[in-house]
């Protein structure tokens, strides 16, 4: 080929190459122009490119014939066509896309992927920013990982350098016609890439923005979502709140007609039992939804006394546990006792700590379940301790969801409520999970009126 028709393809390459905003057209771009006859007319060209985030090396694609046959009736079909002037329009318009993705040659070449550090090529390329042309038995200078994939006699690497990183490489042989690959090859191959270089990097780049633009599409919708979420607060507060009054009537009612069926009644009493347990279940389900969903805005913020609650809520769960064997211990420090909030909703808070270690001790003999308080200068502290064996790793992640729980008659709210309360309250939780020993759930409440803003109505 004379100079002037290498000047030619980089120019009609190159206009095919700018034309394009597709990252995937270009690769078929860029690998079809050097493979055609009327370009420079190598046999078979791939292309790989560096992940710098990853650390790895990867083939994109491969672009090729199979077998000498096919390759005998590509290169017949280019005879007949007459490219000249018209080789960018045919670039951009007439690659068979699928037909190269699909060929065995390709599916070798995007097969191949490793770590940069393990690349000699990779290494030799960044030295010289030069072309290296191997021949079959110099194995040993380029990759294992290609080799192994693709057999090679004489081939040529071309680094792709842009603003000068290296980005890639373009791997380019004449496997089926056996035409020996020359210093001019070389030259022209390697302003090619040049020329390749700097459009890659620029699609990549545009296509790192519009992925980070799907990701910004993404966050906003799971911010519209959130709006929607408070939407659907409200809506289940105003139907928990007709609930309640359906339950209240049919409790009323049930009440009256358990009065009518006496006991030892057999099945009938074993009936009533279960609605009881139904409604009471019912019930709690109730109360426990319009907590959640309540916007706490007008609670009531006082100071009080954090021991007088803990023991309240001690009094209160000892009497509901069946399981008489958990020893409560409770650990009470005198100085921790001025804190501001809500007394209300801070029992709440160690009512659904202790019902959850009470939970997790069901099954198991000496269970102990120990209380604390303390302080430090600016919170009080409340903790609550069980030896129950911890969170599963696997559940740790998913606890202060609303509505997940891994017992089948929870209902999934109470930690939700717990982080709730204390985000009203300016507080904090700390968990110390030890797996095979227990957990420790921390609050930590402010002892003086915070300063900070007291909007609490959107902290959901
Ligand atoms: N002390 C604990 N030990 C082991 N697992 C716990 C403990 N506390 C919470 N969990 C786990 O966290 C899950 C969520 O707790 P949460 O209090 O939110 O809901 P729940 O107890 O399942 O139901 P609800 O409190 O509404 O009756 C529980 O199902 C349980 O798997
Ligand atoms: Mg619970």
């Amino acid at each position: 080929m004379r100079e002037t028709d290498y000047f030619k393809l980089l120019y009609e390459a190159g206009i095919a190459i700018s034309s394009t905003d597709n990252i995937e057209q270009l690769f078929h771009i860029i690998l079809t122009s050097v493979t055609l006859g009327d370009g420079l007319g190598f046999n078979r060209a791939a292309l790989f490119l560096v992940d710098k985030k990853e650390g790895i090396i990867k083939g994109v694609l491969g672009v090729g014939p199979d077998s000498a046959k096919e390759a005998a009736r590509i290169w017949d079909g280019l005879k007949n066509l007459n490219l000249k002037g018209k080789m960018s329009e045919w670039l951009l318009n007439e690659i068979n896309i699928e037909a190269q993705n699909k060929s065995k040659f390709c599916k070798e070449v995007q097969s191949i992927q490793y770590r940069i550090e393990e690349s000699p090529i990779v290494q030799k390329l960044l030295q010289t920013k030069q072309p290296i042309l191997l021949k079959a038995g110099q194995e040993k200078e380029i990759d294992r990982q290609i080799t192994d994939k693709i057999i090679l006699e004489e081939f040529a690497i071309s680094p792709l350098i842009s603003r000068s990183n290296l980005i890639g490489f373009m791997l380019v042989d004449n496997f089926f016609n056996k035409k020996p690959i020359t210093e001019d090859d070389l030259n022209i191959l390697l302003l090619f890439s040049n020329r390749v270089a700097i459009a890659i990097e620029n699609l990549l780049n545009i296509e790192e923005y519009k992925q980070l633009n799907r990701m910004l599409i993404s966050i906003q919708t799971r911010l519209l979502q959130d709006e929607s979420l408070k939407k659907l607060g409200a809506a289940t507060a105003s139907v928990i709140h007709e609930v309640k009054n359906v339950l209240l009537g049919i409790s009323g009612f049930f009440n009256r007609l358990k009065e009518y069926i006496p006991e030892d009644e057999g099945k009938a009493t074993r009936y009533v039992e279960i609605i009881e347990k139904e409604l009471q279940r019912l019930d709690r389900l109730v109360i426990d939804i319009s907590r959640f969903s309540k916007t706490s805005t007008k609670s009531v913020q006082t100071y009080f006394d954090i021991n007088q609650i803990v023991q309240n809520a001690i009094k209160l769960v000892k009497e509901q546990t069946t399981n008489k064997d958990i020893e409560f211990q409770c650990l009470l420090d005198k100085d921790a006792k001025q804190c501001y909030g809500n007394a209300d909703r801070i029992e709440q808070v160690l009512l659904n700590l202790l019902n959850n270690a009470v939970d997790a001790l069901r099954l198991k003999r000496m269970g102990k379940i120990m209380v604390k308080t303390g302080t430090d200068d600016k919170y009080v502290s409340v903790s609550v301790q069980d030896n129950a064996g911890g969170i599963n790793l696997d559940v740790m992640p998913h606890i202060f969801k609303p509505f997940y729980t891994t017992k089948s008659d929870g209902t999934g709210l109470g930690l939700s409520i717990v982080k709730q309360i204390v985000q009203e309250h300016n507080g904090k939780i700390e968990i110390d999970n030890k797996i095979g020993e227990g957990v420790t759930f921390t609050i930590k409440l402010l002892k003086e009126k915070s300063n900070e803003k007291e909007d609490f109505s959107d902290r959901r």
